[in-house]
């Protein structure tokens, strides 16, 4: 059902984000077939900024068994969603959180000597409370470093407390194939893990795959699989995997007019017409997420499957595409910017190519004037939206 709220705002948007449910909870399907593992959806930072409410929606019904997020706080969202599985806070605590993570059962990643003491000292209650021992294998951000992880169990034991319930590691290069990293952290990995068990740790969780090792790292996939972007149907380049893409991005087009040859476009006239063109002014900027960056080879798509080149630099809340012809596109009509689209499809890498970035990046910078949508199926709601402009 659609309220008249929801009626009013697709009437009128400028930039809209489809999510499709299907397709998130078919990709985690894939995953979890394919590598054998459960699965923890990584929904950490606003779930890549498509929406933690959004996204936790779209999985609820597959119960998965963990969600990963950033920070204590991110926890709690999830929590008062609803969520009852297990919650590991990847990306770090303060001490003043420390509190948040008895309260919410939150399980968080511990990289730290001096965080067993925030956790041993700082708790409200005095039951017992688990964590993941996060480990550096090679990746020279947070976790203790592998060969030094006897001298945190030393520490540890004297928190009899606390219970090391989980192990993992975080992989640098896990999409390129061929880099020799990945194998040496796989191997790094595992050697930490045989000694906590000679140590006498039994630790029943161990894991280290992103999306990418779903992909291409087998060895990788230990006790559970962490994906993020592939939920949404990214692929690493060399993949023989098949995803659903499940996002969509439109923008509306304000203007379509025609320009003389030899006429300048966008800020620091960066583009001159070789002659004479019609455009169309697309009603989305950097602010939006759009990047600024994007190189010549950036278009977006017309909803007929045309291909329309962006010309010139992205403004804020404006982009110009070149057009075939003045019918390409109507004034209020929406262009695809991301995702899959009759057989047609702009997918992350290419979005990441333009402006050499992650594909990671292209969802995470998704500006907040962006009105993101859960929809049920692949037409989105162009139904419902053709009858309001019929
Ligand atoms: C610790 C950890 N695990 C898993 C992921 C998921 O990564 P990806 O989106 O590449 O699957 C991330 C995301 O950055 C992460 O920080």
């Amino acid at each position: 059902m659609v309220s008249v709220e929801q009626e009013r705002d697709l009437a009128t948007f400028r930039s809209v984000l489809e999510v499709w449910s299907e397709a998130v909870r078919s990709n985690y399907e894939v995953i979890a077939r394919h590598t054998g593992r459960p699965v923890m959806p990584v929904l950490k930072s606003d779930a890549y900024g498509l929406g933690l409410g959004l996204v936790y929606q779209a999985l609820r019904d597959l119960a998965p068994p963990w969600i990963g997020v950033a920070n204590p706080w991110e926890g709690v969202r999830l929590r008062r969603l609803g969520y009852r599985g297990r919650v590991l806070v990847l990306s770090g605590f303060l001490p003043e959180e420390v509190p948040l993570l008895a309260q919410w059962s939150l399980t968080p990643a511990v990289y730290d000597v001096q965080q067993l003491a925030w956790l041993g000292h700082g708790r409200m209650d005095r039951a017992s409370l688990t964590f993941h021992l996060k480990v550096d294998t090679g990746m020279g951000r947070l976790g203790v470093l592998w060969d030094r992880v006897d001298e945190f169990t030393q520490h540890l034991r004297r928190f009899p407390g606390l219970v090391l319930e989980g192990v993992f590691s975080n992989l640098a290069c896990a999409d390129r194939p061929a880099h020799p990293l990945t194998a040496q952290q796989i191997e790094r990995f595992r050697q930490v893990c045989y000694f906590l068990r000679d140590e006498g740790w039994p630790v029943a969780w161990r894991h280290l795959a992103n999306s990418a090792a779903v992909h291409h790292w087998p060895d990788a996939w230990m006790d559970i699989v962490r994906p993020g972007l592939s939920l949404y149907g990214w692929v690493p380049s060399e993949s023989r995997l098949s995803m659903t893409m499940a996002v969509r991005w439109w923008a509306r087009v304000l203007q379509v007019r025609h320009l003389p040859a030899g006429w300048t476009v966008g800020y620091g006239a960066q583009c001159r017409l070789d002659a004479d063109r019609w455009v169309a002014v697309v009603g989305v900027g950097y602010f939006d997420g759009y990047d600024r960056r994007f190189n010549p080879a950036a278009y977006m798509l017309s909803r007929r499957g045309e291909r329309l080149p962006v010309l010139g630099t992205i403004s804020m809340d404006m982009t110009v595409v070149g057009l075939g012809s003045p019918s390409s596109v109507r004034p209020g009509e929406p262009v695809l910017l991301l995702g899959e689209w009759q057989g047609q499809r702009i997918d992350f890498n290419d979005v990441a190519a333009w402006a050499q970035t992650a594909p990671h990046e292209v969802l995470s910078r998704l500006g907040p004037r962006v009105s993101r949508r859960l929809v049920r199926d692949a037409a989105g709601f162009w139904p419902l939206w053709d009858q309001l402009h019929a």
